[in-house]
């Protein structure tokens, strides 16, 4: 699919609304995410940030409101669904690679079936992709024979190997070792310098300083304040933002 280059947003929530039964989980979420920008969510738990995540690309369908992908509005169901979902790559703090494929099958997968490549095309592509998040030694092992760092770069190159046109990320490294965190986030921050939109909810506040564009803070479904990553650390605005960060900056 050509990309539309003019200056429209290639993501677009407006008037996001969305319920759990009596839980109003999303509440009038307006957002614009410009082509190559990095956007940073962050808020306490069970503020909507994985909700959020997962209505951009209709895991979640929304009861309110409207959200569009590069101009397209995403249907409810059926082929153009699964179309624009594949424009949408995203990587979750579980790494969720097929057990019993291989690296190199898990990242070929998609683009086979979905993106109908060839399989020596896909091949290629996916090597590219694995030297690019620095596992291509790790191409014919299964997942449980890498690390969880190696793995979660994988399910990035797995993502990469579709096309996306933006990127969501769901606090993908709260789930490793410490002495793993960087390299995912260095690969991050790399797809970042290279002009990938990304979606990114994490409190890893390095990374939001040295990538984001903006941090969007949300607090009980609503998006509360949204800043420069420097103006938001330094200086947030709202009370719940600064009650946020002085429970964080604690830790
Ligand atoms: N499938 C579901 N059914 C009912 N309630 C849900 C469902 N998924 C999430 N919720 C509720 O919606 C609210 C927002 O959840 P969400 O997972 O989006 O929060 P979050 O900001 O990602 O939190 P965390 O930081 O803990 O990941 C929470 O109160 C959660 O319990
Ligand atoms: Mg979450």
């Amino acid at each position: 699919m050509t990309s539309r280059s003019n200056g429209e947003p290639l993501v677009r929530l407006s008037g996001v609304n969305k319920w759990f039964g009596d839980l109003h989980v999303l509440q009038d979420i307006d957002l614009d995410i410009a082509r190559g920008e990095v956007v940073v969510v962050i808020g306490p738990s069970g503020s909507g940030k994985s909700t959020l995540c997962r209505a951009i690309n209709r895991l979640e369908p929304i009861e309110k409101g409207e959200i569009t992908i590069d101009g397209d509005r995403l249907p409810d169901e059926g082929k153009q669904l699964a179309r624009l979902r594949a424009d949408v790559g995203m990587v979750f703090q579980s790494f969720n690679l097929f057990a019993h494929k291989t690296i190199l099958e898990n990242v070929t997968l998609g683009p086979i079936k979905v993106r109908k490549q060839s399989k020596a095309d896909a091949e290629k592509r996916a090597r590219e992709l694995l030297d690019r998040v620095g596992v291509s030694a790790q191409a014919d092992k299964y997942p449980a024979q890498l690390s969880g760092g190696q793995q979660q770069r994988v399910a990035i190159a797995r993502a990469l190997a579709m096309e996306p046109k933006v990127m969501l990320f769901d606090e993908p490294t709260s789930a490793l070792d410490p002495e793993m965190i960087n390299e995912v986030l260095d690969v991050m921050v790399g797809l970042a310098g290279d002009g990938m939109t990304m979606v990114v909810v994490t409190h890893e506040m390095g990374f939001a300083r040295r990538a984001a564009n903006r941090v969007v803070f949300m607090d009980g479904g609503r998006i509360v304040e949204t800043a420069e990553p420097e103006a938001f650390f330094t200086n947030p605005q709202s009370d719940r933002a600064k009650d946020f960060l002085s429970k964080i900056l604690t830790h």
